[in-house]
């Protein structure tokens, strides 16, 4: 027998002994609220709690020689304690010789006021009752809307606590960042993109930004921002004096790649930008850098995110390798999240290239940077082939250039990499993004992987028909 339930199920099981009921009630009632302490001493309960204090529980057990009986007594015991059964699965006990006897594997959500008393009423009909260790998966969205949660700042770099910004001494640009930001912070998943109107001191410091560094593209960048760059000056309004709207932008980048743009109020935690990633949304800021400092900005700013960041977007295979990123960060351990913002850091954002036998930038905090792209070009730093292993680990610098930067043979390349590193990161599960519902599947039962399979089998036979009519 193997089958999900959920909890309302349960009442289809009769048989009940009042008695044990009971039982089961009072020790319930008198433990209460002292039954948490008890669970402490449990080293093989690991559990993952939700904001509303309840707790994961896997359950194995067996039965004497009536498990018909036994069986139904424990069901009982999980609807007294208002358990709520997600899944019941039985197969051959491991203690037992004979493959007649069978264990019970049960996987429950319950109130942790309740998990001991649950525990010692199962022991009264059960035999072996242990408790499985799970891992705990750090929460992550699973729908699109979802990233409305995602919006945790790292607030080292802003201008109102850093005396180190251009800004922290200008209480005007201060105000004026702090209206911006809070477009951001009120925004919810859905909502039309806010418009910025840009002041004339803005947009001046934008022109000095777009000026400078559309002078070195040519010859720095690499061949799919040129043409991306491009696209947006013909269709996107990207010029010297306008600052683009997210609102455009997004909409440009949603016909090409399905990436989509929503604001963020700052340098968002690593975990919760890398999950937008996951869902092709990038959380982009909207204020523009200090006027006094137009060639650095020690936060991102609306210049890094139009120049750096968009126009790679805009490349197909660029957008997949953001994507995948995002993908494998998803219930990642905090270790593992550092690995994947560090790999992140020197592809996305200091990433270069080869490209007819040249070295190009491709990596968003080079092409918004004057300086550093000059630097990163140039004889003075050392260059390393792009290795996920190595690069994962490699120390970064955000407060001056990069002493080493990571080349890519192509993304091509570089996406094959990176799926071989994420396949090695510990997960106890797999996901699928499904682009239909903006959602993410979290393959974690044969039954959830077949389906995924069926669906991608479909594609692949589509693909397969195509490519015999093309050769007709
Ligand atoms: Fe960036």
């Amino acid at each position: 027998m193997k089958t999900d339930i959920g909890g309302s199920k349960c009442g289809q099981y009769q048989g009940r002994r009042q008695s044990l009921i009971e039982d089961a009630r009072k020790e319930k009632e008198m433990l209460g609220s002292s039954s948490v302490g008890t669970l402490e001493n449990q080293d093989s309960l690991v559990f993952e709690e939700d904001q509303e204090r309840k707790t994961t529980l896997n359950l194995v057990f067996t039965f004497g020689k009536d498990t018909k009986t036994g069986f139904s007594r424990t069901v009982k015991i999980f609807e007294t304690f208002a358990a709520q059964i997600q899944h019941i699965e039985s197969r051959p006990a491991r203690s037992s010789k004979s493959t007649d006897d069978l264990e019970f594997f049960v996987k429950c959500e319950i109130h942790n006021s309740d998990i001991s008393a649950l525990l010692n009423a199962l022991k009264k009909v059960a035999d072996e009752v242990s408790t499985v260790k799970e891992e705990k998966v750090p929460w992550f969205p699973k729908k699109i809307r979802d990233l409305d949660k995602c919006h945790h700042l790292i607030s080292k770099y802003e201008p109102d606590l850093d005396q180190g910004h251009p800004g922290y001494t200008d209480l005007e640009y201060r105000k004026r960042r702090n209206i911006i930001t809070e477009l951001a912070f009120n925004y919810k998943q859905g909502d039309p993109l806010p418009r910025v109107e840009y002041t004339a001191q803005e947009t001046a410091t934008w022109r000095e930004v777009y000026r400078k560094l559309s002078s070195l593209y040519p010859n720095h960048a690499c061949k799919q921002y040129l043409d991306a760059f491009q696209q947006l000056e013909k269709y996107c309004g990207y010029r010297e004096d306008s600052i683009p709207q997210l609102k455009d932008v997004s909409q440009f980048l949603k016909e090409r790649t399905g990436f989509q743009l929503r604001p963020a109020a700052g340098l968002l935690t690593a975990r919760d930008f890398l999950a937008s990633l996951a869902f092709r949304v990038f959380q982009s800021t909207q204020y523009i850098r200090h006027h006094s400092s137009p060639m650095h900005s020690p936060e991102p700013d609306c210049c890094h995110e139009l120049l750096g960041h968009f126009p790679m977007l805009a490349d197909k295979e660029f957008a997949q390798f953001s994507q995948e990123i995002g993908l494998a960060s998803l219930g990642a351990s905090d270790a593992d999240i550092e690995k994947l913002a560090t790999l992140y850091w020197f592809t996305i954002e200091f990433g270069l290239c080869k490209q007819n036998g040249s070295i190009k930038a491709y990596g968003a905090g080079l092409l918004s940077s004057y300086g550093e792209l000059m630097y990163a070009l140039s004889n003075n730093p050392e260059y390393r082939p792009f290795d996920p292993e190595m690069t994962a680990v490699q120390p970064y610098q955000d407060q001056t250039f990069q002493p080493i930067y990571f080349v890519s043979e192509n993304f091509d390349a570089a996406i094959s990499q990176l799926r071989q590193y994420t396949l090695k990161i510990k997960r106890p599960f797999s996901v699928h993004y499904d682009p239909f519902t903006c959602s993410i599947e979290v393959l974690d039962s044969p039954p959830k992987i077949k389906n995924a399979l069926d669906h991608m089998k479909e594609e692949l036979r589509n693909l397969c028909f195509a490519l015999e009519r093309a050769f007709l």
